[in-house]
C-alpha cells in the first residue's frame, strides 16, 4: 500500500455514472407511488455519492465472463446498490454506528429523522429483491440471484456480520480469526456475492464462476481491512465519513488486533490471491485486477 491514494480507474467513473442513471430512472418511476417523504430520504441516501464498487463488481465480472450486453446486467447492479445503501443506513444510525456523515453528507437520519431513515433503509432492501424478479434472464437464474442475495445480505451474511460487530462491541475478540469471520459477513457477503452475480448473468463456466467466488471473498476481506486502515489513517474530509471511529466506539478491527503494518502485510496478501483468481478469465478480468488494487490503495 502505498502512501498516496490511488485514483479510481476510468471504467469505474463510467460505470458509476451509468448506473447512477439507472437509479434515477428506477426513482423516477416510483415517484407517483411512493409516499414523497419516504421517497426523498431514499433517493437522498441512493444518490448522496458513493464510489459505487460493488455495482462495478458485478458488471466487470459480467464482462470478464463473457457478457456483452450490460444492460441484462445493470437492474443487478442498481439492485446490489440499493442493498449496499440500506446497510449503510442502518450502520449510521444512533443505536449502531451513530455518525453524523455519510458519503460527505448528513447520515439519513439526521438529514430526515430516524424513523424515515429505518423505513428508507427497509423500503431499499425490498426495492432490491424487487430488481432482481425483472432481469431479462431465464427465471431459475433469477431465482438464483434472489437466493443468493438473500443469504448473502441475512442472518448468514451481512446482518450476521453486523451483529457481530455489535457484540464484539463490548470487548473480548482476540483474535484475528475473529475479526477475519466479522469483516467476511459484514462486508464480505455483499461483495461476493456483487461478483458471483456478474459470473451468473454471462452464463459462466463452473471454473469461471469459482474464480470470481474467490476472487470476491479476497476482495471483499480486502475492502473491510482497507476501510479499517483508512478509519485510522484519513481525514474525515477525505473520507466523507467521520474518522477515527474505530478506536472511539473500541470496535474489533484488524488494526486495533494486529496493528497497522500487519494490517497492511494482510491485505497485501489478499491482493495476491485476487490477482491470481483473475488469471483464469478473459481479459477482461483486467479490470478486476485494476479494481483490486484500488479497493486497496483508495483514498476513501
Ligand atoms: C462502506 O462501504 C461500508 C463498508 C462496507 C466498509 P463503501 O466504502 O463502499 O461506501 P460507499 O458506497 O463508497 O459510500
Ligand atoms: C460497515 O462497516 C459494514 C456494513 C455492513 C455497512 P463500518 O461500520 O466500518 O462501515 P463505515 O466505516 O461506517 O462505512
Ligand atoms: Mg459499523
Ligand atoms: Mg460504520
Ligand atoms: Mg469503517
Amino acid at each position: 500500500m502505498t502512501n498516496k491514494p490511488m485514483q479510481a480507474p476510468d471504467f469505474l467513473a463510467d460505470y458509476a455514472k451509468k448506473l447512477e442513471a439507472s437509479v434515477k430512472k428506477v426513482m423516477a418511476e416510483r415517484k407517483q407511488v411512493v409516499e414523497p417523504r419516504l421517497w426523498d430520504a431514499m433517493s437522498y441516501a441512493l444518490l448522496a455519492g458513493g464510489k459505487r464498487v460493488r455495482p462495478a463488481l458485478v458488471l466487470a465480472c459480467f464482462k470478464a465472463c463473457g457478457g456483452i450486453n450490460e444492460s441484462v446486467a445493470m437492474p443487478v447492479a442498481v439492485s446490489i446498490e440499493c442493498m449496499h445503501t440500506y446497510s449503510l443506513i442502518h450502520d449510521d444510525l444512533p443505536c449502531m454506528d451513530d455518525d453524523d456523515l455519510r458519503r460527505g453528507n448528513p447520515t439519513c437520519h439526521k438529514k430526515f429523522d430516524e424513523a424515515t431513515a429505518v423505513l428508507a433503509a427497509d423500503a431499499l432492501q425490498t426495492l432490491a429483491f424487487e430488481l432482481l424478479t425483472h432481469i431479462d434472464t431465464p427465471a431459475d437464474t433469477r431465482i438464483e440471484l434472489v437466493r443468493r442475495l438473500a443469504i448473502a445480505a441475512g442472518a448468514q451474511g451481512m446482518v450476521g456480520g453486523q451483529m457481530m460487530d455489535m457484540a464484539a462491541d463490548a470487548g473480548g475478540v482476540q483474535s484475528v480469526l475473529e475479526v477475519e469471520r466479522i469483516h467476511l459477513h459484514k462486508t464480505g457477503a455483499l461483495i461476493r456475492y456483487s461478483c458471483e452475480a456478474g459470473a451468473l448473468l454471462a452464463g459462466a463456466s463452473e471454473k469461471e464462476l469459482h474464480a470470481c467466488s474467490r476472487y470476491g471473498e479476497a476482495v471483499g476481506l480486502l475492502f473491510q481491512i482497507a476501510d479499517d486502515i483508512l478509519d485510522a489513517t484519513a481525514t474525515s474530509e477525505d473520507l466523507g465519513k467521520s474518522a477515527g471511529k474505530d478506536e472511539a466506539q473500541n470496535k474489533a478491527t484488524y488494526v486495533s488486533i494486529e496493528g497497522l503494518q500487519r494490517a497492511r502485510e494482510l491485505a497485501e496478501n489478499l491482493r495476491s490471491i485476487a490477482l491470481e483468481a483473475c488469471d483464469g478469465l478473459l481479459k477482461q478480468g483486467e479490470d478486476l485486477q485494476a479494481l483490486a488494487d484500488y479497493i486497496l490503495e483508495r483514498g476513501q
